[in-house]
């Protein structure tokens, strides 16, 4: 059966956190419209929703001022640990109403430039899903993929901004957060990325929601989704296999606000998510006090937004 093609579409997310400094913000728009171009010109050159992705999403980790590779937030003892993972979900041959579906991820890594890259190369190159640790970085090497030595990744920002942190209040509170991306591209494969430093005070050894499949990340038949915020409650709810699940009954921004209020009534967390349906349609919501997003499809091109929260956030 020959499949329609299908409308192209991509959004990307900077992270929801608090309002950063409003000094930085011209710079963040700059950076996430890089970002967004370089997933745009993936597609309208006939590329796949997973090349469009990853593609985004390595912008954004080496970009200083977003918390994802170079410019990661720092754990307790001053150190980088990243997560990141892919999924993608391929229409298959032949059969219109089937789809492949594979996915990567990694976790707590430190000495790797573009983790989203490294997600990418677990779920092509091996046959497992999670990998952490030397293993991880040893297959790394193996797929040609950059390593570094770990002091590499800390940008003078963020050691500050650890340093300050650390003074006042042991390491915890808000901050920009995680980024990501999802697309769908002509033939219809439809891919969610998510890569991140993970959140302020972290333990070393903490693992959040970016690396887990079904919680920052996940893509089937129905749509692809990619969340930020407090990795903890995001992984207690599966955010984005539930997201993405209820674009059976619902279109993408309605899911979106749904997902996002869910999670507001029972743990009072802070979160962010971002969806694509199979239809090209996008949502994204947060209720945090910020998040940049940015847009390509085919119709009004490429725009990057400051997203208003939900009202009823913790709070407000
Ligand atoms: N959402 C990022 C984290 O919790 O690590």
């Amino acid at each position: 059966m020959t499949r329609r093609a299908s409308e192209v579409s991509l959004v990307a997310h900077g992270g929801a956190g608090a309002v950063g400094p409003r000094e930085e913000r011209p710079e963040r728009r700059r950076g996430m419209l890089e970002a967004i171009r370089a997933g745009a010109r993936v597609l309208r050159q006939g590329g796949s929703a997973l090349d469009a992705v990853v593609a985004t999403v390595v912008v954004l980790e080496d970009h200083p001022l977003f918390n994802a590779g170079y410019g990661s937030l720092l754990n307790t003892d001053g150190a980088v640990e990243m997560d990141a993972s892919v999924m993608v979900a391929t229409p298959a041959e032949n059969q219109a109403a089937r789809f492949d579906v594979k996915a990567g991820a990694v976790a707590a890594v430190s000495r790797v430039r573009n983790p989203v890259r490294l997600a990418r190369a677990v779920m092509e190159n091996t046959r497992h899903l999670l990998m952490v640790g030397r293993g991880a970085e040893r297959l790394a090497r193996r797929a040609g993929i950059e390593l570094c030595r770990a002091e590499e990744l800390i940008s003078p920002r963020a050691r500050k901004r650890w340093r300050e942190r650390m003074a006042r209040q042991g390491g915890a509170g808000a901050a920009h957060g995680t980024v990501g991306a999802v697309a769908i591209d002509a033939r219809g494969q439809m891919a969610a990325a998510t890569s991140t430093g993970g959140v302020p005070g972290k333990m070393p050894g903490r693992v959040g929601d970016s690396a887990i499949i079904g919680a920052g990340t996940f893509a089937d038949s129905l749509g692809a989704a990619s969340a930020t915020g407090e990795g903890e409650a995001i992984i207690m709810a599966t955010l984005c296999r539930a997201a993405v699940g209820a674009l059976a009954r619902s279109n993408p921004e309605r899911v979106a606000r749904r997902a996002i209020a869910s999670l507001i009534a029972p743990r009072g967390a802070e979160a962010g998510i971002v969806i694509v349906d199979r239809r090209g349609r996008i949502g994204y919501a947060h209720n945090a006090g910020s998040m940049q997003v940015g847009i390509y499809d085919s119709r009004a091109g490429i725009r990057q937004l400051w997203v208003e929260p939900l009202t009823g956030r913790p709070g407000s």
